[in-house]
């Protein structure tokens, strides 16, 4: 039985309705499952099982420190890409030698904060960032593990804003440039070469990219060996892509087994990042129906949830299923489902057969990854609370911000 799913009538996470939570805690609100967080993470864990690997969860994708502490509890480790995350994964439990950090722009107190917590390695972008990273461990007298992000492009077949590996992209470097990353590095005192990362895109479907992606990093682990660079790991990026609606998505044990056969006989170790798969489908934002508008030609649903809350189909033009809360007549008419912010693009569904009255509760599925991590307070609209349900347990991990915590570090002119 799905974690979310009808009982009497009623919409419940695991054990819990969600009407009740609308009643204590009000909306909208980010609310997720336990159980399916760990299921998913297990998932991955089994499927590697026989090759030995660590799981670094993506951070971007929900940096709640309740969600956090609940992975570093089961022993994963973390993909971070910016100091902020690794004061989150820290705070949580999470153990700074499970951590890896990715992205173009570590600024020199980020990549001091991270040497001094003694960090796994960091995913190098850049010549210049492997200059930076040695003179600032030099300082400290400290030894920093390295990998090389290699851009293997290859199009990953997703929305164009989360394909990262095409050599238009800003991310990673050639693999000639790689190469010379990697002689430099050998020269470094400061520097102790790990392993190589690489990774094309979010909410991938298709294998065949992937396995691609990796053929041509092997080819490049092999030139590293031939000249006596040999690795400890190979980072294959983020996770495979979830359904939100009618995707196929790539099975996961498909993926290990494939991921594993183009590996062959090489006994690096596996590092994976998957944010979307762990969390993406174990988290709702419950909203409910302010009113419901007639306009001459289009009728809408204007909820209390809003593009602030859940930018994803403004962005991405993601497609989120909606369901009533409390079970409902056969859907009638078609709707636009959108917030109360003063701008177009604020929807959150479109075109969507729904039966609907004011006042009904709404849960917006797969909101668990890039959902409460990409809020802002436009419009001053207060961020959502977020609860962690796990059997009839209901943990608030986020409480609903107020006004107050708003405008806590602004200040009026002259006042300061
Ligand atoms: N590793 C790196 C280096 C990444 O850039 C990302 C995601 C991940 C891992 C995690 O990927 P995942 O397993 O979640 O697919 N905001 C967009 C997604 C942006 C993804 C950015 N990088 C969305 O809402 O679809």
């Amino acid at each position: 039985m799905s974690e979310f799913h009808f009982s009497d009538g009623q919409l419940q996470v695991e054990d819990v309705p969600l009407r009740a939570i609308a009643g204590e805690f009000s909306t909208p609100t980010f609310v997720y499952s336990k159980a399916a967080i760990v299921t998913a993470y297990e998932n991955y864990q089994n499927a590697f099982s026989e090759h030995e690997h660590l799981i670094c969860y993506a951070v971007k994708a929900n940096s709640n420190l309740g969600i956090l502490s609940l992975l570093a509890s089961m022993g994963s480790g973390f993909d971070i890409v910016s100091g902020g995350e690794l004061h989150r994964v820290i705070k949580a439990g999470g153990e700074p030698g499970k951590v890896v950090f990715s992205g173009v722009g570590k600024q020199p107190w980020e990549i001091q904060f991270a040497l001094e917590s003694d960090i796994a390695c960091f995913n190098l972008e850049s010549d210049s960032e492997l200059q930076l990273l040695n003179e600032i461990a030099i300082k400290l007298g400290k030894v920093a593990a390295i990998s090389v992000r290699v851009n293997p492009d290859v199009d990953a077949k997703t929305h164009p804003y989360t394909a990262t590996g095409l050599k238009e992209n800003k991310f990673g470097v050639s693999a000639k440039q790689a190469m010379a990353i990697y002689r430099r590095a050998q020269q470094l005192p400061n520097i102790k070469i790990e392993g190589i990362d690489y990774h094309i895109g979010s909410q991938i479907t298709d294998l065949s990219p992937l396995i691609d992606s990796l053929t041509h990093i092997l080819e490049l682990v092999d030139e590293l060996e031939a000249i006596d660079i040999s690795l400890s790991h190979i980072d294959v990026g983020g996770g495979i892509g979830i359904i939100y609606n009618d995707e196929q998505p790539i099975d996961i044990d498909d993926y290990a087994s494939s991921i594993l056969q183009t590996l062959g006989g090489r006994r690096q170790r596996l590092l994976f990042e998957p944010g979307r798969f762990i969390v993406g489908n174990a988290g709702i934002l419950l909203t409910r129906v302010i009113t419901i508008k007639q306009n001459d030609h289009k009728k809408f649903v204007v909820v209390d949830a809003a593009m602030n809350d859940l930018i994803r189909p403004a962005l991405y033009q993601s497609w989120q299923q909606i369901e009533n809360v409390e079970q409902s007549d056969e859907p009638t008419d078609f709707y636009d489902v959108v917030g109360p912010v003063c701008e177009s693009a604020d929807f959150l569904a479109r075109n969507r057969k729904l039966f609907v009255r004011e006042d009904d509760l709404l849960a917006i599925f797969s909101c668990g990854a890039y959902g409460s991590v990409m809020s802002s307070n436009y419009n001053s609209r207060n961020r959502a609370a977020e609860l962690i349900v796990s059997g009839a347990d209901v943990h608030c991990v986020r409480k609903r911000e107020t006004i107050a915590d708003q405008i806590r570090l602004e200040s009026v002119l002259g006042s300061d």
